[in-house]
């Protein structure tokens, strides 16, 4: 469904159009199935929280978002795709650095990185494009450290991570994409077995593939997982949130002379909400029959979460279409909901409270270098978010 290009910040109207006319619908997908998309806040709680449906990415009926992500659910399948007992299993390996208290220990890190790049761009020419100057180097540098992956190497495992969170990626494309991060990651958990450091790898290898529990295929497959989602998903609501801020220039200076922790971390969960980057919804498959709304979803069913229009649904938060950066977002489910709900949340969360309390402090004048109109919005993307974002001060 596409985006009306004059509030490309909102879900597709067709979307909010069935969340008031049938909040449970049956809609056709990419490859020709049909599935169910449930747009009400309430019902995809409900469902997210229902052991009856099931996360398994090898089960036929479920609802794959692109060829690329078929690709990545069945030869690079781990726990995001698998249910329980299987998930937490594997999920608990790799939770420890992801705690809050850990990732609040890295919170004098994340700032000097951020502070590095703004020195960087206030010293360079402008225009410059923030995505690349700014908006990937964040979480990219800061998923290398905890990973334990060179920063060096950021160019390709950037340009293929891109490939596969491309919707309209061939399904060569996405396996080859996938195949050399495979390749890749399983060349550095041997070299952590070998020689390990103070890093998530290291532990993973050491910890886990060392004692047989895990194999070297499987830690590199949870390894891709999380080199991707640690950069592509903070990386799309820095340079988004920040267009999002300079086209609402009240809330920006609000947020700029606030120098509140409390109105930052607010800010964070007001722009998750309002941006829900996560555009392609969360996806599931029916295990048993289940009643809902007086639909019956059948078992062997695709359903598909809008997470979307669930944060847009005012029958959960009021106003939904005014970005209001002092509301109480707490709710929201842009982290999704469940026993899958992210596991980097309090990395993105301590990421995005450093950006945005401080690129705007320090450049106070920061704005954006051509029209609205210009801004290549990843309309293609599983995750939404801008391809460039040139911007001047
Ligand atoms: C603003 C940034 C982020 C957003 C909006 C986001 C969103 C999400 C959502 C919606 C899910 C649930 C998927 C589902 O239920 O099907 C998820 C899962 C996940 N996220 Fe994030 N994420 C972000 C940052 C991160 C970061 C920094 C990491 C670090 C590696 C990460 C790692 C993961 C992992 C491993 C899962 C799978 C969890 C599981 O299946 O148990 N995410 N994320």
């Amino acid at each position: 469904m596409a985006r009306a290009p004059v509030c490309p910040f909102s879900p597709p109207p067709a979307l909010r159009g069935l969340q008031a006319q049938a909040p449970l619908a049956k809609v056709r997908l990419w490859d020709g199935r049909t599935a169910w998309l449930v747009t009400r806040q309430a019902d995809q709680r409900a469902l997210l929280g229902d052991p009856r449906i099931s996360r398994d990415t090898e089960r036929p009926g479920y609802p794959h978002a692109s060829v690329a992500a078929r690709e990545r659910g069945t030869v690079g399948r781990t726990f995001i795709g698998m249910d329980d007992p299987e998930h937490t299993r594997l999920r608990r390996m790799v939770t420890g650095r992801f705690a809050i208290k850990r990732v609040e220990a890295q919170r004098p890190a994340i700032q000097r990185i951020v502070d590095g790049l703004i020195d960087r761009m206030l010293a360079g020419p402008k225009p410059v494009d923030l995505v690349q100057a700014f908006a990937l180097p964040v979480p990219s540098l800061v998923i290398c450290e905890l990973l334990g992956v060179p920063y060096a190497d950021h160019d390709f495992f950037q340009a293929n991570s891109r490939v596969l969170v491309n919707r309209e990626s061939s399904a060569e494309a996405a396996r080859e994409a996938n195949g050399k991060l495979l390749v890749y990651l399983d060349r550095l958990i041997a070299e952590k077995l070998a020689d390990p450091a103070d890093d998530l790898l290291s532990e993973l290898a050491t910890g886990h593939v060392k004692t047989g529990e895990l194999s070297r295929r499987e830690a590199a497959v949870m390894g891709v997982l999380l080199l991707l989602a640690g950069h592509e998903t903070t990386a799309n609501m820095i340079a988004l949130g920040t267009l999002t801020l300079l086209e609402h220039p009240d809330q920006l200076a609000a947020l700029r002379d606030a120098d509140d922790p409390k109105l930052i971390a607010g800010a964070v969960e007001e722009l998750l909400r309002y941006l829900s980057i996560i555009h392609s919804g969360l996806r599931r498959v029916a295990l048993a029959d289940i009643e809902i709304g007086q639909q019956t979803i059948r078992a062997g069913d695709g359903v598909v979460m809008a997470i979307d229009a669930g944060n847009r649904d005012e029958q959960a938060f009021a106003d939904p279409e005014r970005l209001d950066l002092q509301r109480d977002a707490g709710g929201h489910m842009a982290f999704g909901f469940g026993v899958h709900q992210c596991l980097g949340q309090p990395l993105a969360r301590v990421e995005l409270q450093v950006v945005y309390g401080t690129l705007y402090r320090r450049i106070p004048s920061l704005r954006l270098a051509t029209d609205l109109e210009h801004v290549p919005f990843k309309h293609d993307g599983a995750i939404y978010g801008v391809y460039e974002l040139p911007v001047t001060w």
